[in-house]
C-alpha cells in the first residue's frame, strides 16, 4: 500500500534508526524526514539511505505552524511518527525554555497542522495515524528498595527470566505522571496535548513511553557514548552522585522495531510502554563499559577504572526507571531481540570503528558546519 509518512527528528539518534528501518522495509512508502538539524541532528546518520527514491529530507522547525501546514499538504501526509525533541536532561536544567518551545509548542504545532489537513480531506481521519514517541521519564522516579538488586519475578510485579530488579514497582501504562526535570515536564505536557487531540477532535493517536536507549549514532553527551569516547581518549568519567541511580536500557534498533509494529498494529488512543526488563545501576553499567572498551583497545583489565570521578549529582536526579512492557508483548508480540551483553559489544565496537563520526561532533567541526550552513541561508 502506498503511504506518505512524516517522521520528525529523523536526523537524531532514535529517529535515524526509525527512518532507516522504514525506508528499507517499505519501498512503497514515501518517508519524509523532517528535522531542524539542531546540534543533535546529523545527516551523516543517514548516509546509507539518503539516495533511496522513497526518501525525502526537509529541514524545518516543528514549532513553525505555517511550515508544518505546508509540509502536511505538499507531501499528502497520512501518518506522522513524531520524535523531534530537545532530549537531554542536563541541557533542560540549563535552558528549560528551549524544551518548552520545541517539545510543547512544537508538538502542538504539528498536531494542529495534522488536524487541519486531515479534517480538510473527504475521508477525514480514516486511515490516518499520529504516533507520538515519548519517554518513561514522564512517570517520575521509582523507589530503589533493593539497592543490590533482586531476581525479578516471584516477588515483583513485572517478570522476565533472569531479570535483576532494584525495587518492586514498575512503570505501567496507567502509572501516574510525575515528571521532575524540565525535560520530562515538557514531554509530559506534549503527551497530554496528544491525548487531548484525540479526546477533543477525534485524532487517531497512539503514544509510547520508552526506557533509555543505547546504540550507534547517539549524541556523545549521553552516558554511554560519552563514556566510551572518554575512555578512548583517557579522559575522566563524571559519575553523578554515587552512581547508584538505576536505568532500564534498550538497544535502539529494538525500539525502532517496536515503533514500526505499533505504528501499524497498535490500537488507536492506546499507550504502550517499551522496555527490555534490563535494569542497571549506573556504576555497574559504567564498569561493564570500561571493561569492554579496555578489552577492545587491548588495554589490561581494569586499566581505565581510575578515570572514574564522582561528581556533584544532577539536580532532581530520578533514582530508578523500570518499564513493564508486558502489554506490548502480550498484545502485539514484541520482545527485544538482543541480550544486553550483545548490544553493548555491538555499541562499543561501533563507536570505536566510527571514530570519525564522533570526532566530527566533539571537535566542533560538525556544529561549525551547521553554523555555516545557517549563516548562508
Ligand atoms: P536526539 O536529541 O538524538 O534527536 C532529536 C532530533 O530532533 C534531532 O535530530 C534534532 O535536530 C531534532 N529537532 C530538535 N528540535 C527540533 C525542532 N524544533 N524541529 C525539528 N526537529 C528538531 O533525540 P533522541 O534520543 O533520538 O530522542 C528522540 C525522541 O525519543 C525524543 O522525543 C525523546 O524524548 C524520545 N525518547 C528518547 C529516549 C532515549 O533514550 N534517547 C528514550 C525514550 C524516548
Ligand atoms: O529514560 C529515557 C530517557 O533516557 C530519555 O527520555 C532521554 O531523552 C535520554 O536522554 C535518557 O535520559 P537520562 O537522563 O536517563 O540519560 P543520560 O544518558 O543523560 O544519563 C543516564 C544516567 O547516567 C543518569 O542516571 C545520569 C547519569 N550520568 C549521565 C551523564 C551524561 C552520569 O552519571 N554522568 C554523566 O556524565
Amino acid at each position: 500500500m502506498k503511504r506518505n509518512i512524516l517522521i520528525t527528528g529523523g536526523a537524531g539518534f532514535i529517529g535515524s534508526h526509525v527512518v532507516r528501518l522504514m525506508v528499507n522495509r517499505y519501498p512503497d512508502y514515501h518517508i519524509v524526514n523532517l528535522d531542524l538539524l539542531t546540534y543533535a541532528g546529523n545527516l551523516a546518520n543517514l548516509k546509507d539511505i539518503e539516495h533511496k527514491p522513497n526518501y525525502t529530507f526537509v529541514k524545518a522547525d516543528i514549532a513553525d505552524l505555517d511550515r508544518m501546514r505546508q509540509v502536511m499538504k505538499e507531501y499528502e501526509i497520512d501518518g506522522v511518527i513524531h520524535l523531534a525533541a530537545e532530549s537531554h536532561v542536563d541541557r533542560s536544567i540549563k535552558n528549560p525554555f528551549a524544551f518548552a518551545r520545541t517539545n510543547v509548542m512544537g508538538t502542538l504545532s504539528l498536531l494542529q497542522a495534522a488536524r487541519e489537513y486531515w479534517e480538510s480531506l473527504p475521508e477525514k481521519y480514516a486511515g490516518k495515524r499520529f504516533y507520538h514517541v515519548s519517554t518513561d521519564e514522564v512517570y517520575g522516579s521509582l523507589a530503589l528498595t533493593h539497592p543490590d538488586g533482586i531476581e525479578a519475578g516471584a516477588t515483583t510485579k513485572a517478570s522476565a527470566k533472569g531479570h535483576t530488579a532494584y525495587g518492586t514497582e514498575f512503570f505501567v501504562e496507567t502509572s501516574k505522571y510525575d515528571p521532575h526535570s524540565p525535560y520530562s515536564a515538557s514531554k509530559a505536557s506534549s503527551d497530554h496535548f496528544v491525548r487531548a487531540y484525540h479526546d477533543t477532535y477525534g485524532m487517531p493517536v497512539v503514544v509510547t513511553n520508552c526506557s533509555n536507549n543505547y546504540g550507534p549514532y547517539q549524541f556523545p553527551e549521553k552516558l554511554i557514548p560519552l563514556f566510551i569516547n572518554n575512555i578512548r581518549n583517557g579522559k575522566e568519567l563524571p559519575v553523578y552522585g554515587k552512581g547508584e541511580n538505576v536505568r532500564d536500557w534498550l538497544f535502539v534498533e529494538d525500539h525502532a522495531r517496536a515503533i514500526d509494529l505499533i505504528f501499524h498494529s497498535g490500537k488507536t488512543a492506546e499507550t504502550y510502554n517499551i522496555g527490555g526488563f534490563n535494569e542497571w545501576k549506573n556504576i555497574d553499567l559504567i564498569k561493564v563499559i570500561i571493561k569492554t572498551v579496555d578489552r577492545m583497545l587491548g588495554n589490561p583489565e581494569g586499566h581505565s577504572l581510575g578515570l572514574i570521578r564522582y561528581v556533584t549529582d544532577r539536580p532532581g536526579h530520578d533514582s530508578r526507571y523500570a518499564i513493564d512492557s508486558r502489554k506490548l508483548r502480550d498484545e502485539l508480540g514484541w520482545e527485544p531481540s538482543l541480550q544486553f551483553e550483545e548490544g553493548i559489544e555491538k555499541t562499543v565496537r561501533w563507536y570505536l570503528d566510527n571514530q570519525e563520526w564522533i570526532d566530527n561532533i566533539t571537535s566542533g567541526a560538525y556544529e561549525k558546519y551547521y553554523e555555516d550552513m545557517y549563516a548562508n541561508r
